[in-house]
């Protein structure tokens, strides 16, 4: 408690796990990876990454300290949005190896002591899946596993959508079939057809789902689009957004009301949780589900259920992700961490996430001279770590030409627009060497185009430097592994409009503290007027690539000098 009236007075404090005694539970001290596996390694030479490369690769995320992965969808799958069309949940698509496959990748995993997790798509299935098909032709049990709604006829006769709602990838959330005379409901692509969970029979099929592969020994689920999962009953159109930079056809277009978030989701994860439970109780290992809600923060927050009534591990803490461009200031980064520490209620467990499949890399989102800022930003606040892969080297967004477009947001998008929607550009394969296809593939052309940059950013150069985004990485995880970083106090305080830094405090342990230059200058910074109980000097134990700060030197934390957009942690006793 010492630390927190310290530095009360003049940063913001959190006192996470100050009191908290427990032993904390795997996924809580982990770094979580994600693995694209289609861009991960491609084992068999035919451009798209699979299922025996993962295994082959696993050495490299023993070696950065990660302690758990999941992999987005390997399911069978038409593949129109990548594997998140599902047509087969308890099938693997060949395309990523057999159910031996994974049976070998989970066995190599926890030989390396690897937690391993499957991405559940619980919202929407392929419209190619048995169930969709049966339910076109009102086969039961399949008839009402979708939304299907009559048509509104306008003044001329003609037949409308049964609402305005729109669809995640653009244009109407609705499409027509002649068959049954109805709408179906897709939230995402055409292909991607919303379930209907008002069925007792669907929820039911997921639980099975989930039961199948948590007796395949999966350690838990990230679950996908889980805001989506119920929509209003009575189908009221939604409100519009008012964004200005919104097309009418573009999903910010309309404020989701009827569409996200609806009360029942929340139950359904609470159920989730208890199946979940179940698994973990029987031999007391745990089994997780993190939820990915991209959702204001009170939402964001429900997904955690109650103390009674637990719903997610945790919900992605997507808002560094959603506020922090290159533009931004130090007090951007304070509001940002301290939005979610301030709020996060009691008992619910922090997470930090600085990219997705889904989002701009960090060195094109933020800059590339913040690669190891933000890596150190996701690895020292409290909580979990996630990491999505590339990000440990600062792999950088690749230029996609619209005819080399794939992704259905971006393709939906047409050529005018595509690239404010395309994800194709962070989904580009893993730079491993500089060899044919980075080492990604022996085949030259690949699913997506490798990176031109691969030659000289890669996994192995960075092993070798000296000095590399890797190399930082690897040190940052290292610290992860103190008590305080696990379980100390957090300040957080804008230094100056330049400099963004943070505490980790503990009794009886050392002290971290973390300083940032957003700026495009060098600063020289007086951090003990934003933290009393400093101590005068501190060591460098991290500083990021091309830094002055020599790890083992010692700094004055009253005059600090950092770089443009350099960032060092440095340890000390008070
Ligand atoms: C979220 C996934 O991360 C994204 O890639 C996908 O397109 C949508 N959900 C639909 O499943």
């Amino acid at each position: 408690m010492k630390f927190l009236i310290y530095f009360f007075l003049l940063a913001t404090s959190f006192a996470f796990f100050a009191s908290g005694k427990d032993a904390l539970d795997w996924w809580q001290t982990t770094v979580l990876y994600q693995v694209y596996p289609r861009s991960f390694k491609d084992s068999d030479g035919n451009g798209v990454g699979d299922l025996k490369g993962i295994t082959q690769k696993l050495d490299h995320l023993k070696d950065a300290g990660i302690g758990a992965l999941w992999l987005s969808p390997i399911f069978t799958s038409p593949g129109v949005d990548f594997g998140y069309d599902i047509s087969n949940y308890t099938q693997i698509d060949p395309l990523f190896g057999t159910i031996e496959d994974l049976r070998e990748l989970k066995s190599a995993a926890e030989k390396l002591g690897l937690k391993l997790l499957l991405d559940l798509v619980p919202n929407h299935v392929s419209n190619e899946s048995e169930w969709f098909k049966k339910s076109v032709q009102k086969i039961d049990p399949y008839t009402d596993y979708f939304v299907w709604v009559d048509p509104k006829k306008d003044e001329n006769g003609t037949r409308q959508p049964p609402n305005n709602w729109l669809s995640d990838f653009g244009g109407s959330a609705w499409e027509w079939r002649e068959e049954r005379q109805q709408y179906y409901l897709h939230q995402f692509a055409v292909q991607q057809a919303d379930l209907n969970y008002r069925n007792k029979h669907v929820v039911q099929e997921i639980k099975d789902v989930m039961r199948y592969w948590l007796d395949q020994g999966m350690d838990g689920f990230r679950v996908d689009a889980v805001t989506f999962l119920f929509e209003d009953e009575q189908l009221r159109d939604e409100p519009l957004s008012g964004d200005p930079g919104a097309e009418p056809t573009d999903q910010s277009y309309l404020k989701h009301v009827y569409t996200q978030n609806q009360p029942a989701t929340f139950d359904m994860v609470q159920q989730w949780r208890a199946l979940l439970d179940e698994y973990s109780s029987k031999d007391h290992s745990t089994r997780v589900m993190f939820t990915e809600a991209y959702a204001d923060l009170d939402n964001t927050f429900k997904y955690y259920g109650t103390k009674e009534r637990p719903g997610a591990h945790f919900t992605f803490n997507f808002f560094v992700i959603e506020y922090i461009k290159n533009t931004s200031t130090a007090d951007d980064y304070e509001n940002i961490t301290s939005l979610w520490l301030k709020n996060i209620p009691a008992g619910d467990w922090p997470n930090w996430v600085v990219g997705n499949h889904d989002q701009h890399r960090v060195a094109s989102r933020v800059g590339p001279g913040l690669v190891d800022a933000m890596n150190a930003l996701a690895l020292l606040m409290p909580g979990t770590a996630v990491t999505y892969n590339g990000e440990e080297i600062g792999m950088e967004d690749t230029f996609i030409s619209w005819n080399q477009t794939v992704d259905p947001q971006g393709l939906n998008a047409g050529p005018q627009r595509y690239q404010l929607f395309s994800r194709d550009p962070e989904r580009t394969p893993f730079q491993w060497d500089n060899t044919t296809s980075a080492g990604f593939s022996t085949s030259n052309t690949t699913w997506l185009p490798v990176n031109s940059n691969y030659k000289w950013l890669n996994l192995q150069k960075q092993q070798e430097d000296e000095d590399s985004h890797y190399k930082v990485y690897k040190q940052l995880v290292q610290l992860r592994k103190t008590k305080t970083i696990q379980r100390g106090t957090t300040h957080t305080a804008a230094v100056t409009q330049q400099v963004f830094a943070f505490v980790r405090a503990l009794d009886g342990e050392v002290t971290y503290i973390v300083a940032m230059n957003v700026g495009n200058s060098s600063a020289t910074v007086d951090l003990t007027r934003s933290f009393s109980g400093l101590p005068a000097t501190a060591t460098v134990v991290v500083a990021s690539v091309g830094s002055t700060l020599v790890r083992g030197t010692n700094q004055t934390t009253s005059a600090l000098t950092l770089a443009a957009k350099g960032f060092v942690a440095l340890e000390g006793r008070t």
